[in-house]
């Protein structure tokens, strides 16, 4: 009989997975618990308002919510009528006592597995979704079987689904990663979550490991895509310091099969809920066993990242008469990336606080992320927050382009020129505009890398 799932933390892990899971295994039951109740009710609402935005993602909700996918509170109820345990509640970057600043902060983690242990009725397989320092799952079990009347096994399966494109991710993965401890029981429990992936991902493509290294793997491939990004970003500065032009840069360099075209792109740095936490995570890892050197290696590309930042600031800056004090500048995009309303760690939000010590007039636009944005910067005053990028460039001095929206290549520049102050600034931080087409309006425009 398949067994019946439930997954602890609604987010933007639980939420869009377990649709999926849901989709693609009529014949199981899905649960999703949260303890923050508006969270569920936005899940459970009529008129689909989710409390995430995702491309495709209310199409699948609406499929099969109410008949095999149902969202809740009841987190006892859902421990009890199930098996198969994933939890995906968050685990940000600690922000105090030991490890503060780097180490992952596993309260909510910790809470959660007590309070399985307390509800549950049977044996259970848990499965880490979120992502978690390597060994926790040991550390999990420990908890778990402590005094436990029933046998509990910790898996992890970690997610590499992009946000803006979760659901493809979920549909079509490159691979999925299950890993648990390779003694029996071990061994029947990676098969059980082996088989709710197996309704529709090639088996090739389901690739099982020792818990560990599925807990690293997950850390490992983050960083190996933030290290990319900030090598990119380090050659940027020095094309636009020789004239070379980073997007050629980048185009042949990856057109090296051994180092391949993607993630090569310069732009802002990189944000989102994930890049800065893992990298920070491998550094504390690295600190912790005495490998100083390899710490120090992936510090540099956290550094890198928040000089990216500097940088841009700082070319303003250069570029606006060495002073931006009551100048208006409107940020076009607030979100870390297109297709999501996701502001954490954004660059647009580093910009943003650099831009306030320097008393700009800031407004910010954008599609999805304003919501988020106001939350972000309550405490900074003299925000003002704008859906229409035309009035949010009206009597602006420049305009810094942070997040690559889709239409904003397709807005009317003549008009957003005519209503600017001259002389008028754009600075493309994602390259996305054709600057050529800016220049003929009349625009003094900016890029990254070039
Ligand atoms: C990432 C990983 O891709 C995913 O596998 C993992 O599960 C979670 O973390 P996500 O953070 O959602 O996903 O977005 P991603 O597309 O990886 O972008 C991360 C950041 O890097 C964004 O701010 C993006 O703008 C930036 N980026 C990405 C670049 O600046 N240049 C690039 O070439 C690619
Ligand atoms: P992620 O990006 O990892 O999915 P989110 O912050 O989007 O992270 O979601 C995590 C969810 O986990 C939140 O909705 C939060 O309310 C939930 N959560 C945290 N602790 C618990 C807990 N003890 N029980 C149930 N849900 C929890």
């Amino acid at each position: 009989m398949n067994k019946n799932i439930v997954c602890i933390g609604a987010g933007y892990i639980g939420g869009p997975t377990m649709a999926v899971i849901a989709k693609m295994n009529p014949d199981r039951k899905v649960m999703v618990v949260d303890i923050n109740a508006e969270r569920i009710a936005a899940w459970n609402s009529e008129d689909y308002s989710l409390p995430i935005y995702e491309p495709g993602l209310v199409d699948v909700v609406k499929e099969v919510r109410g008949k095999n996918l149902f969202f809740s509170t009841d987190i006892e109820g859902a421990v009890k009528e199930c098996d198969i345990i994933f939890v995906g509640v968050n685990t940000p970057t600690k922000m105090f006592g030991k490890g503060a600043g780097r180490a992952s902060d596993l309260q909510y983690w910790e809470a959660t597995a007590r309070e399985i242990k307390r509800f549950a009725e049977n044996d259970k397989i848990i499965v880490e979704k979120s992502t978690l320092p390597v060994r926790t799952a040991a550390a999990m079990e420990a908890i778990l079987n402590d005094h436990a009347e029933y046998r509990f096994t910790v898996l992890s399966n970690p997610e590499f689904l992009a946000e803006g494109t979760a659901i493809k991710d979920l549909l079509e993965p490159d691979r999925v990663l299950i890993g648990g401890p390779q003694a029996e029981c071990g061994l029947c429990a990676i098969q059980e979550v082996v088989d709710i992936y197996a309704a529709w991902v090639a088996k090739e493509k389901i690739l099982t490991t020792n818990v560990w290294s599925a807990e690293l793997t997950k850390l490992a491939a983050n960083a190996f895509l933030a290290q990319r990004v900030s090598s990119i970003n380090a050659i940027a500065g020095l094309c636009e310091a020789t004239g070379a032009d980073v997007d050629e840069v980048a185009r042949v360099v990856g057109a090296d099969k051994r180092i391949g075209p993607k993630f090569l792109k310069a732009g802002p740095g990189f944000g989102g809920s994930c890049f800065k936490k893992d990298v920070l995570n491998l550094v504390y890892l690295c600190e912790s066993f005495g490998l100083h050197t390899a710490a120090e290696y992936w510090m540099g590309v956290i550094k890198m990242n928040d000089h990216q930042q500097e940088r841009i600031v700082s070319r303003l800056f250069k570029e606006m008469f060495n002073t931006l004090a009551n100048k208006k500048v409107a940020l076009f995009g607030f979100a870390f990336k297109a297709d999501t309303g996701d502001t954490r760690e954004t660059p647009a939000g580093t910009v943003a606080r650099l831009l306030a010590d320097e008393h700009v007039r800031i407004t910010i636009t954008d599609p999805k992320a304003l919501s988020n944005a106001k939350h972000d910067l309550s405490d900074i005053g003299d925000v003002v927050y704008e859906e229409d990028e035309y009035r949010a460039a009206n009597g602006a001095d420049a305009i810094v382009l942070m997040t690559d929206w889709r239409h904003y290549p397709t807005l009317d520049w003549q008009k957003i020129y005519d209503s600017m102050r001259k002389p008028a600034l754009v600075f493309d931080t994602r390259n996305c505009l054709d600057a050529e087409q800016l220049r003929k309006i009349g625009f003094k425009v900016l890029n990254v890398g070039k």
